[in-house]
């Protein structure tokens, strides 16, 4: 089916101009792709004679769908009492010393059946789309046993299937050590490397991620969980340098990184080995401000290294209960002084490389997928400057337009 999107903004999110900008633009598109995109003035004739529906958006703004790069949506229960506690004084790595934090949600995640983390992550996920979201990566990591491990991730598949997005799952058993292995951190690395094998073979994995951190896991057993994931084929990424410096950056920049997460800490050596590898930054306003971390990740030195920025939500029940992904762009400008564009280009673009998609998700071009968003704005700037505001009109996911 050949369908005529026009009267619309246009922001392409490609390099060609401020945020790939065509003022009365148009795209075609056959089924699930896009074949066609540019001022409407200039569509062929030809083109024109085959097309079968026009959708005319009276003036909208259409920018790529959002994509969601970080998150940690599949999860049981809710961390709200810790809040409460660390607005007291606690802080986050002293909750999780004295057994609360990631543990506390594996906990709650095991005992929940797989009907209520589809049904709660998929309530999530819905809100995300309702703010423009077409593209979303879901990690495990909330249950740490093999059997717990394969739930999430076929709940995360599920959710993708359902709600007809574009779901990327990241297995991340070294998310933290489960009570059974207390004292054996090691052990405990043998076993998620061959549960990762056994779920890889069960195609439920996208990409593996770890903890690298004084409360997570040591740069060490960080490097033995990636060389299995290399030895299997799968492709790395990182929460890396969130409340220390360990130089997870650079390591999983050896690994060539889709992406490294979090970032407050990063050296310059980091900032570096990041430039070489090609790995995105992606940055997580969310966890910044919910945490009220105060140092910053080095934003210029990535700048003027050239190292590609994107901004996620990181929804997770600890350190960013976040489902606006709008406010996210906001606040990477407010907190983290990026520019509208770079924030908006961190949650479209850079967030595809993030994830691996950057052939196929992430601007509007010809040949690439028709994953979109409308909005009832005038400008782009405008996605990151409203807060608390959705001007989000509906989405197209696959070509296919999807009511709210
Ligand atoms: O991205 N830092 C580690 N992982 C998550 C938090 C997980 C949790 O506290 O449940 C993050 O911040
Ligand atoms: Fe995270």
């Amino acid at each position: 089916m050949t369908t005529l999107w026009h009267n619309a903004k246009i922001a392409t999110m490609t390099r060609a101009t401020a945020w790939g900008l065509i003022e009365r633009g148009a795209i075609v598109t056959d089924d699930a792709s896009i074949i066609w995109v540019g001022a409407e003035a200039e569509c062929p004739a030809e083109l024109m004679s085959h097309i079968t529906v026009r959708h005319d958006l009276e003036r909208a703004l259409l920018t790529p769908g959002l994509i969601d790069c970080h998150t940690h949506l599949v999860y049981g229960g809710d961390r709200a009492k810790e809040f409460e506690l660390r607005l007291q004084g606690a802080s986050y790595a002293e909750i999780a010393h004295a057994g609360g934090g990631i543990r506390s949600t594996v906990l709650a995640t095991r005992r929940a059946d797989d009907a209520t983390l589809f049904k709660t992550g998929c309530a999530r996920a819905r809100l995300l789309m309702a703010e423009g979201v077409t593209t979303l990566e879901i990690k495990s990591g909330y249950g740490l046993t093999q059997l717990d491990e394969a739930r999430m991730l076929r709940v995360a598949r599920l959710i993708g299937e359902a709600l007809q997005i574009t779901v990327r799952t990241t297995y991340l058993a070294a998310h933290a050590l489960p009570p059974e292995f207390d004292g054996r951190a090691d052990d405990y690395i043998d076993a998620l490397n061959d549960w990762m094998t056994a779920l890889n073979a069960e195609s439920l994995i996208d990409a593996v991620d770890g903890f690298c951190e004084h409360i997570g896991f040591t740069p060490s057993q960080t490097r033995r969980v990636f060389a299995r994931a290399q030895h299997i084929g799968l492709p790395v990424k990182l929460h890396a340098e969130q409340l220390s410096d360990q130089s997870g950056a650079a390591l999983a920049a050896e690994f060539n990184a889709l992406s490294c997460d979090h970032l407050e800490f990063l050296s310059a050596h980091g900032v570096q080995a990041m430039q070489n590898s090609g790995s995105v930054a992606v940055l997580l306003p969310g966890a910044f401000y919910f945490l009220r971390a105060t140092q910053l990740p080095p934003i210029q030195a990535l700048r003027d290294a050239g190292v590609p920025i994107a901004v996620a939500t990181d929804h997770n029940p600890g350190t960013s209960p976040c489902l606006s992904p709008l406010l996210m762009l906001n606040m990477a400008c407010t907190l983290f002084r990026l520019t509208p564009e770079e924030a908006l280009r961190g949650m479209t673009v850079n967030a595809a490389c993030a994830l691996g998609l950057a052939a196929t998700h992430g601007t509007l071009e010809m040949g690439k997928r028709a994953d979109f968003a409308v909005w009832d704005v005038d400008h782009p700037h405008e996605l990151a400057y409203w807060f608390g505001h959705n001007p989000c009109r509906h989405i197209v996911t696959g070509g296919k337009m999807r009511e709210r």
